[in-house]
């Protein structure tokens, strides 16, 4: 039996934080194994907020070395470059066709535009968003959409695109679902929100571990001393370190936190000693990877091979069903 396709994307916005890492990165990455992964960087998605060209190319890059550090093998993986398949723009504009402007006005990221009242200076491409990521899922006949929590609307949304264009023009979209790691569906910042970048809590997944251990010690904490017992159910260091230790070296610091005479500080230590261990590898093959700009615009060249031989055979579909375009003999 053929493998299902798990496909994602995540937006060049400068160094992912370990949210982004936990939430998504490893997730995908782990999927290859399973599935047929097609993942890509969306600098289209970005263009809402990146207008500086230099940058853009930049961070594209980064998330490409990222992914290749964190274990993503691009000779089984699909990894491309979103604007390098320009038929993706196609697709958005043909599902646009078929979208509501109510739906998308439901949309979480524009609901928000809308409450801060400025949504009518946000630029169109906000509003359209949702129908971009519909048209990423559904040119390549997606099974799977590994996301983080806050993307899970988005994917709905997508299969109520699907739904509306295979009603009017016949079966011809395939309808994916959101897959949201369990475990981790939020990672806790170092305030004890959720990790984001809006709430300056975040702590960037290649830090050189001087600047690593400085993050990992800011975490907050309630105020108890070294010897009080400590709820290891309410504390953000426990939360971190569930997500970055095997099973018994948790067990064993909750043992600690419930016995006492055992501070934030060595938590934080160990916190730190965990994290450093599971990305002392991977930043150092970041480092590597990274300078070597070069090769990793040829693994965007061959994905971008890869990925249109999946997506034009679908995009032929959409157009013959829906009498667009030359007719096919
Ligand atoms: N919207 C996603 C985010 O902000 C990124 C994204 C763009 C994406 N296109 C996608 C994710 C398609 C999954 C599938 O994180």
């Amino acid at each position: 039996m053929s493998r299902k396709r798990s496909l994602s994307g995540i937006k060049p916005t400068g160094m992912p934080h370990l949210g982004n890492y936990l939430g998504m990165i490893r997730p995908a990455v782990d999927l290859q194994e399973t599935h047929e992964a097609f993942y890509f960087v969306a600098d289209l998605h970005s263009l809402t907020t990146t207008h500086d060209p230099k940058v853009m190319r930049q961070h594209t890059l980064d998330i490409t070395a990222i992914f290749l550090a964190f274990g993503l093998d691009p000779e089984r993986a699909v990894f491309w470059r979103q604007s390098d398949v320009p038929e993706v723009t196609e697709l958005s504009w043909i599902l646009s066709c078929v979208t509501s402007m109510g739906m998308l006005e439901r949309a979480h990221a524009w609901k928000a535009a809308k409450d801060r009242g400025d949504s009518g200076g946000q630029p169109h491409g906000l509003f359209a968003y949702p129908v971009l990521m519909a048209a990423d899922i559904l040119l390549y006949d997606s099974d799977v959409v590994p996301v983080g929590k806050d993307q899970i609307q988005h994917v709905e949304m997508t299969r109520d695109m699907a739904e509306k264009f295979n009603r009017l023009f016949g079966d011809s979209l395939k309808l994916p679902s959101a897959k949201v790691q369990e475990e981790v569906q939020t990672i806790i910042g170092t305030d004890g929100r959720k990790m984001s970048k809006s709430y300056n809590n975040t702590i960037p997944v290649f830090l050189p571990a001087k600047k690593l251990r400085k993050a990992v010690m800011r975490i907050e904490t309630d105020s108890k001393g070294l010897e009080d017992v400590k709820d290891p159910d309410s504390c953000n260091v426990m939360t971190l370190y569930r997500l970055f230790a095997d099973a018994e070296s948790i067990a064993e610091m909750e043992g600690r936190y419930r016995a006492g005479g055992y501070g934030y500080g060595h938590a934080k230590q160990a916190l730190f000693e965990a994290m450093d261990s599971h990305l002392a590898a991977p930043r150092e093959r970041f480092e590597a990877l990274r300078s070597h700009e070069d090769t990793l615009e040829d693994v965007l060249r061959e994905g971008e091979r890869r990925a249109r031989e999946v997506a034009l055979p679908i995009l032929e579909r959409v157009r013959s069903v829906t009498g667009l375009g030359r007719p096919t003999r």
